[in-house]
């Protein structure tokens, strides 16, 4: 192949070399796309007839002493230029030296991407809830900051009254000038979503009600000052006690094995009247007595009851449906971590938040 030969240069300052290597480097920009890639190759890089072979024969040859280090310059920046040119050339794809730096040794493992799980504590709530779901149950949430109103005072825990001290409570700071029905807290328990459910909508309801919540607690081997609970509440027109020991004694079971028994335990919460306390058989040791359930037998799980009337007076303020005389009504909650170390056999409860890999993977 004959090349067009490069024009003769007269003249060596740096506009005229500024023009004359300019209009090479349009000539190679305007062949890259329009040549083959080897036919490219050969005019501009070929060794004995390429420009660039004429352009060091000619120019740089011809140059004045002075205007040598001009040229060269200009020189290599169109050297590059071609071949980037080339580089990139339709069908030439990248040189060997190129693809060797590049190269990847498809024998090497990949790199391994972590994928993420539940967290044991989030995977035991949905348990909890996926027990209620199928019972017909829907599921509700409620703010974390919650009013006084909603976390006592409607729950029947009247201002002042004593049950309020066994709920150590963390509240907003500098709400002195709020009345105290209004004054802001972190709420100790998921029962005020109890009363948010029912002056959202009339009975019948059936609800559970997963979420945090904070106490004044200091931490220790079971206790945590962030917990979790779920809520449970269920009205409607001759609700008994004997559906919530029925329920419970069915979602028991469903959570720890059909052989586990329950038993109910009178005891006190103000928005539930009567008010137990649920125990299951000891998980451990079927019942017989061990370390764990102090050679009871029996482990206390949740508190639950009937709602207290009082309650119903207070979502009767904006749903009249709420009338004790004409329904009733059952409630109960539970401590997540409390079942979720029981269920997994985890003696500390701090495990849960720690954070600690060697802990969460065993629940990958
Ligand atoms: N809110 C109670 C607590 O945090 C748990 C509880 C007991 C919830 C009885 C209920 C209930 O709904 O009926 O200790």
């Amino acid at each position: 192949m004959t090349n067009e030969a490069i024009p003769n240069l007269t003249a060596f300052d740096e506009a005229a070399l500024d023009r004359a290597f300019a209009s090479l480097e349009a000539q190679a920009r305007a062949d890259a796309p329009a040549l083959e890639a080897e036919l490219f190759r050969l005019k501009w890089l070929g060794r004995k007839q390429g420009l660039l072979n004429d352009v060091s024969g000619q120019w740089l040859k011809a140059a004045p002493p002075e205007a040598k280090k001009a040229v060269g310059q200009r020189f290599k920046v169109l050297k590059e230029l071609v071949d980037g040119l080339l580089e990139g050339a339709s069908g030439a794809g990248p040189t060997d030296a190129a693809l060797r730096a590049e190269a990847i040794d498809i024998t090497l493992p990949g790199t391994r991407r972590l994928t993420g799980a539940e967290h044991p504590i989030v995977r035991t709530m949905n348990e909890i809830v996926s027990v209620f779901s199928a019972l017909g149950y829907s599921v509700g949430v409620g703010p974390e900051v919650e009013t006084d109103y909603y976390n006592f005072e409607s729950m029947n825990f009247p201002p002042g009254h004593p049950a309020r001290d066994t709920q150590d409570t963390l509240v907003v700071a500098s709400q002195e000038r709020r009345a105290s029905r209004d004054r802001l807290l972190l709420r100790t328990h998921t029962s005020p979503v109890q009363m948010r459910t029912m002056e959202q909508q009339p009975p019948p309801v059936r609800i559970v009600i997963p979420g945090k919540v904070h106490r004044n607690d200091a931490a220790d081997a079971t206790h945590s000052p962030i917990f979790h609970q779920v809520e449970g509440l269920c009205v409607d027109r001759n609700i008994t006690f004997s559906d919530l020991k029925g329920t419970l004694d069915h979602a028991m079971k469903a959570l720890f094995g059909s052989a586990v028994k329950t038993r109910f335990f009178p005891s006190f919460f103000p928005f539930t009247e009567p008010s137990a306390d649920v125990q299951i058989s000891c998980i451990f040791c079927g019942g017989k007595g061990c370390r764990k359930c102090k050679q009871s037998g029996w482990i206390e799980l949740l508190g639950c009851g009937m709602v207290d009337p009082a309650v119903f007076a207070f979502a009767a303020e904006k749903q009249p449906a709420y009338d004790p005389k004409k329904i009733s009504g059952f409630a109960f909650g539970m401590g997540v971590e409390r079942i979720a170390m029981m269920k997994y056999g985890i003696s500390e409860i701090g495990s849960f938040f720690a954070g600690d890999m060697r802990f969460l993977n065993q629940f990958v």
